[in-house]
């Protein structure tokens, strides 16, 4: 008999079998090391709350004879800043190795699909590792072709390079910007009666880099 699929917004009672979907992503093979740490089924559990409520955003899960074995998560978001138009993005695709090649991944592309034509979006996209063969090859088996690469840091650790890089330069411009607003702010103080009326254009900003 052949297995029985649905696929839904996730709901809170679906915690634990998220927070089991999320650990599962964060150590199997095909993902990078930079996915966040597993949650707790609490936060998970106001996180689905949230997504309920959002018209932007859609936490899928898919199941197989009645048990969560995948999920996938979408966004609805302008394909540019210079644009009307629409995309649907699908992250977080997941279905568990016990549960693949049943048809489950296909049924949360097919969902993000029908909502996409819903929402008029005339674009679908998928993220996915750039080392994830398996998961590349399906997606491309349906159309999506590559565009991209996502690249991801915690923001200190580019601060920080940043600072290590360019402080010179960057410590130097400030310093000159500093003296200038003070050039600027001394000529525009009134001067007192008895003295020479004599002004001097201020600064350019540049000056002094
Ligand atoms: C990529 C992934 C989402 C696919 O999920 P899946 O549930 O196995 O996908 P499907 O079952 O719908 O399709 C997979 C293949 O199994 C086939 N299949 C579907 N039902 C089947 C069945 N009953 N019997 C045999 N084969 C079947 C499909 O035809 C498909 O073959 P194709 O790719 O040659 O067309 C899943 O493998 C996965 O989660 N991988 C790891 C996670 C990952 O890397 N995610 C990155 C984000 S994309």
């Amino acid at each position: 008999m052949a297995s029985a699929i649905e696929v839904r917004d996730a709901q809170r009672g679906d915690a634990d079998a998220l927070v089991a979907l999320w650990r599962e992503m964060a150590t199997g093979d095909g993902h990078p090391p930079r996915l966040p740490s597993t949650p707790s089924a609490a936060a998970v559990e106001v996180a689905v709350g949230k997504h309920l409520d959002d018209p932007f955003g859609r936490l899928l899960v898919g199941e197989l004879d009645g048990a969560v074995h995948a999920m996938a998560y979408l966004r609805r978001t302008a394909i540019s800043p210079l644009h009307d138009d629409f995309t649907v993005t699908v992250e977080y695709l997941h279905v568990s190795d016990e549960a693949r090649r049943h048809g489950l991944g296909k049924a949360l592309i097919a969902e993000a699909a029908a909502w996409a034509e819903h929402e008029n979006c005339a674009h679908l996209a998928a993220v996915a590792p750039a080392i994830a063969r398996e998961a590349n090859r399906f997606l491309a088996r349906l159309g999506l072709g590559q565009a991209g690469v996502l690249r991801f840091a915690a923001t200190h650790t580019v601060r920080r390079r940043l600072a290590a890089e360019h402080a010179p330069n960057l410590l130097a411009l400030l310093s000159s910007r500093r003296s200038a607003i003070a050039r600027r702010a001394q000529l525009a103080r009134p001067l007192p009666a008895d003295a020479t009326d004599v002004r001097y254009p201020a600064a350019p900003g540049s000056a002094g880099t």
